[in-house]
C-alpha cells in the first residue's frame, strides 16, 4: 500500500522505523511524476533489489527556466498514487514547494544554496540550451539523497546528461549511495517515453518515431565499423531533416562518462538528439559502444593454456569460459538425472531446457562457480564420480552441439575468454585476439619431467615423454571433433623461454592494444 507523505519530517520517522527494524536497503526513484512506463521499470528494478521503496514525485521549480513549462508540467498526483499502489511501492514522497525550500521562495536559485556540476559536463547538450537546468537537478537530487539517505537510487538513460552529472556529483561530494542505471523504455514505434509526450497529436506522434529510427541508422554505420564522430553525427542529422516538422537542437556524440566532445569512438560514445516538434521538446540518446573483446587462447596439451588463461581473466576482468566446467556440469546432470551414460537420445533431451551459468571466482586459484538449472554445483562437478564419465559425455555430438552453441550465444555480448584446441578457429572464429601457445614438445617435456620430479618421481625417460607429446599432438590435430589448430589470424606465443607472468604480461599487452583502438 502506497503511503502518501507530504512532509520531511513524516517521511523521516518511517525511514527511522525501517532502519530501526533492520529490514533491508532503501531505494530512491526521483521522479516529477505523470508516471508511465519509464517511470515503472525503474520502480519495478527498486522494489526487486530493496527492503523499502521511496518515490519521490516533486515538479522541481529549480530546474526549470522562466521560459520553461513549469506551469503546464503535467501534474497527476491521484492517478500516479494509484499508479504507485497497484505495483506495491511502500512510500510516495510528494511535497508542496515550500517545503524543500527553506528561504520560503520557491522558484530563483539564488535564493539558495546550489549544487553547481562541473562546467564541462553542463556547457554542452542540454545544458547549452537550458542554462541552470543542472544546478536546479543536482540541488534537488542533493536534497533527496540528504533527506531519504538511500542506500540505491534509480535513473533512466533516457536523460543520460542527468545520469552523468549525478554519478559526478556522487563521486565528487562522497555521497553514499548507488547510482543505479536503467535502460530507455520506448513505444513500439520507438518513441521513448516520456511526460511530455502528452503535448504531441498523434501525427506528431508519428513524425517523432524518427527520432530513434536515425539513431538506429547510426548503431547500423557503427556496427559495420563507422567510428567516426562527425559521419556518424551528419548520418543522425540527414534522417532527422528527411522529416520536416521535426527541428534539430543538436545532435552530439561525447564520452558517456565526461560527456566531452569525441572525434572518434574507441570504447563508447554517447550519440545525443535534442529536436523541437511543434512546441514541445523531445530528447534521446544511444550509447554505442565496442563489445569487450573476446580472448581465444588455443595450443597443444602441456602449454600452460589453463593456468595462463586462469590469471588472465582475473587481470583482464574477462569472464573465463570454462569449457571443462562445463561438460562437467552436463555429466553431473545425466548422473543426476539417473540417465545411463550411454543413451544419447536422453541425453540430448535433458539439454533441450538447459540452464547454465558460469561465474568468475573471487581468485585465480579458486574453481569457476557453476549453476545448474539454478542448483549451485561448483564442488558436486569436480568429484572422482563425475570425472570418470566426463569424455565419454563430451565425446557426444548432441552434448557437444548445444554447449557450442551456448558459448557462442554467450560470446555475443564479448568480455570473455576461453582456452582449447578450436575456440579461435571453431568457436569463435570472430574472436578479437586469438593466441596460439606453444612450447617446443622438448620444453613440454622437460616441464612435465619437473612436475613428475615434484611429486617424488624421478625413474622418468625425458626421451620417451618427448616422444609421446608429439604423438599427442599428431592425434589432436588429427581428431574429427574438434581438432588442434592454429588459426590464420593467431598470434603464435612461443613460452620456451618466458615465464608465466611475462606470458601474462605479453598477451595483456596485446589485449590493452586492441581496447585502445
Ligand atoms: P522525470 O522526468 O520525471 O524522470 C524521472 C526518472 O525517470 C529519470 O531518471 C528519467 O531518466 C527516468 N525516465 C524517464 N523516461 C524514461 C524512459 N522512457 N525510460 C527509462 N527511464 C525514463 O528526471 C527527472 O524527472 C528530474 O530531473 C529529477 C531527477 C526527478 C529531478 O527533479
Amino acid at each position: 500500500m502506497a503511503l502518501l507523505l507530504r512532509t520531511i519530517s513524516e517521511l523521516r520517522s518511517h525511514l527511522t522505523a525501517h532502519r530501526q527494524g533492520s529490514r533491508g536497503n532503501i531505494g530512491l526513484v526521483p521522479t516529477m511524476g505523470a508516471l508511465h512506463q519509464g517511470h515503472l521499470s525503474l520502480i519495478e528494478r527498486a522494489i526487486a533489489e530493496n527492503g523499502i521503496v521511496v518515490v519521490s514525485i516533486f515538479v522541481n521549480p529549480l530546474q526549470f527556466a522562466p521560459t520553461e513549462d513549469l506551469g503546464d508540467y503535467p501534474r497527476q498526483l491521484e492517478q500516479d498514487l494509484k499508479f504507485c499502489r497497484e505495483i506495491g511501492v511502500d512510500l510516495v514522497f510528494a511535497p508542496e514547494p515550500k517545503e524543500l525550500n527553506s528561504t520560503g521562495d520557491t522558484q530563483a536559485l539564488n535564493g539558495t544554496t546550489s549544487v553547481i556540476p562541473p562546467q564541462s559536463m553542463t556547457e554542452i547538450l542540454c545544458g547549452k540550451y537550458r542554462p541552470g537546468h543542472f544546478t536546479g537537478v543536482a540541488t534537488i537530487v542533493s536534497k533527496l539523497f540528504n533527506i531519504i539517505q538511500p542506500d540505491k537510487a534509480y535513473f533512466g538513460q533516457k536523460d543520460a546528461q542527468q545520469l552523468a552529472i549525478i554519478r559526478r556529483l556522487v563521486k565528487d561530494l562522497n555521497i553514499p549511495v548507488e547510482i543505479v542505471p536503467c535502460p530507455i523504455i520506448r513505444e513500439v514505434s520507438g518513441l521513448a517515453l516520456s511526460s511530455r509526450n502528452q503535448y504531441l497529436s498523434t501525427t506528431e506522434k508519428k513524425q517523432a518515431a524518427e527520432i530513434y529510427r536515425s539513431l538506429q541508422s547510426a548503431q547500423v554505420a557503427f556496427t559495420n565499423g563507422e567510428l567516426n564522430t562527425a559521419a556518424l553525427v551528419n548520418l543522425v542529422k540527414r534522417q532527422l531533416n528527411s522529416t520536416e516538422e521535426v527541428k534539430i537542437q543538436y545532435v552530439e556524440l561525447v564520452d558517456p562518462v565526461s560527456l566531452q566532445a569525441i572525434k572518434q569512438i574507441h570504447q563508447a560514445g554517447l550519440l545525443a538528439i535534442a529536436v523541437h516538434l511543434g512546441s514541445t521538446r523531445l530528447i534521446d540518446n544511444i550509447v554505442l559502444q565496442k563489445r569487450q573483446p573476446i580472448v581465444a587462447i588455443d595450443g597443444p596439451a602441456g602449454a600452460g593454456k589453463s593456468t595462463v588463461t586462469r590469471r588472465l581473466a582475473q587481470e583482464l576482468g574477462l569472464l573465463y569460459l570454462d569449457t571443462g566446467a562445463m561438460y562437467r556440469a552436463v555429466t553431473w546432470l545425466v548422473m543426476e538425472s539417473r540417465i545411463a551414460i550411454d543413451e544419447e537420445k536422453a541425453i540430448a533431451n535433458l539439454l533441450t531446457d538447459l540452464d547454465l551459468k558460469l561465474t568468475s571466482p573471487d581468485s585465480a586459484e579458486l574453481p569457476t562457480v557453476v549453476h545448474i538449472n539454478n542448483q549451485e554445483v561448483t564442488n558436486a562437478i569436480r568429484t572422482p564420480e563425475v570425472t570418470a564419465n566426463v569424455s565419454a559425455i563430451a565425446a557426444q555430438a548432441a552434448v557437444r552441439a548445444k554447449l557450442v552453441s551456448m558459448q557462442q550465444q554467450w560470446g555475443e555480448q564479448g568480455g570473455l575468454i576461453a582456452e582449447g584446441r578450436d575456440i579461435g578457429t571453431n568457436v569463435f572464429p570472430n574472436a578479437e585476439l586469438k593466441i596460439f601457445l606453444t612450447a617446443t614438445a622438448a620444453e613440454r617435456a622437460r616441464r612435465r619431467m619437473q612436475d613428475l620430479k615434484d611429486q617424488g618421481r624421478d625413474d622418468i625417460d625425458v626421451k620417451q615423454l618427448e616422444q609421446d607429446i608429439k604423438s599427442r599432438d599428431e592425434q589432436d590435430s588429427q581428431r574429427a571433433i574438434a581438432p588442434l589448430k592454429q588459426a590464420d589470424d593467431a598470434i603464435e606465443l612461443i613460452t620456451d623461454n618466458l615465464s608465466i607472468e611475462e606470458v601474462i604480461e605479453k598477451i595483456s599487452k596485446l589485449y590493452n592494444q586492441i581496447i585502445e583502438g
